[in-house]
């Protein structure tokens, strides 16, 4: 290599510095190319997938009749335990509370949550446990958890859903399972709102 001298035996290293900077976008055009066709790829593998194969057991229920008729009437709401010892809990979403307030399970036993929404996009999360869920206007969130000790959780609100959503929460119960069982014998939806 010559050494880079300005005058007139400046122009084959002028040239040589140009060959380099064309590499060097050539690299880079190639580079940026293969980012784009994978991402074009991956939008497509993705369109295709979902339109072969939508999701399956999405539950949708009609926001316009939620209080009138179906499961989530309000005196469905609560926890029930079902056909075969299954524990549910029915609860609403609504700006700026959940329905009911009060949410009472057993430790130590599967807990089927069913939720719903009847306006916008809620969620909720209970303490520090895996129990977590959107809630969406027309749809049914459901998912099963195990409360392992007992105690009371805060069940707050976790989507940003107007201007009362940092006031929107309610507690969960968790009771030893023989209590719960005890006290599920004499209702029908069990709850643990003051009455
Ligand atoms: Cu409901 Cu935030």
């Amino acid at each position: 290599m010559t050494s880079p001298h300005i005058g007139s035996d400046a122009a084959p290293d002028q040239h040589a510095s140009t060959a380099v900077a064309v590499a060097a976008e050539k690299r880079w055009a190639l580079i940026v190319g293969a980012i784009i066709a994978s991402i074009l790829a991956m939008m497509i593998f993705t369109g295709l997938h979902y339109a072969a194969m939508p999701p399956s057991r999405v539950e949708t229920v009609d926001v316009k009749t939620l209080h009138i008729r179906g499961e989530f009437v309000e005196n469905n709401l609560g926890t029930a335990v079902e056909a075969g010892g299954k524990v549910v809990v029915r609860l609403i979403a609504q700006q700026y509370s959940f329905t009911p307030q009060c949410i009472v399970v057993p430790a130590g036993s599967p807990v089927t949550f069913r939720g719903t929404s009847s306006d916008a996009i809620h969620g909720f999360v209970v303490g520090r446990t895996n129990a977590n869920t959107m809630l969406i206007p027309g749809f049914v969130s459901t998912f099963t958890t195990t409360f392992p000790k007992a105690g009371e959780q805060l069940m707050p609100c976790h989507e940003y859903c107007g201007t009362g959503h940092e006031a929107m929460w309610a507690r969960v119960q968790v009771i030893p399972r023989e209590e719960f069982m005890a006290r599920a014998k004499g209702a029908e939806r069990l709850s643990c709102v003051p009455r």
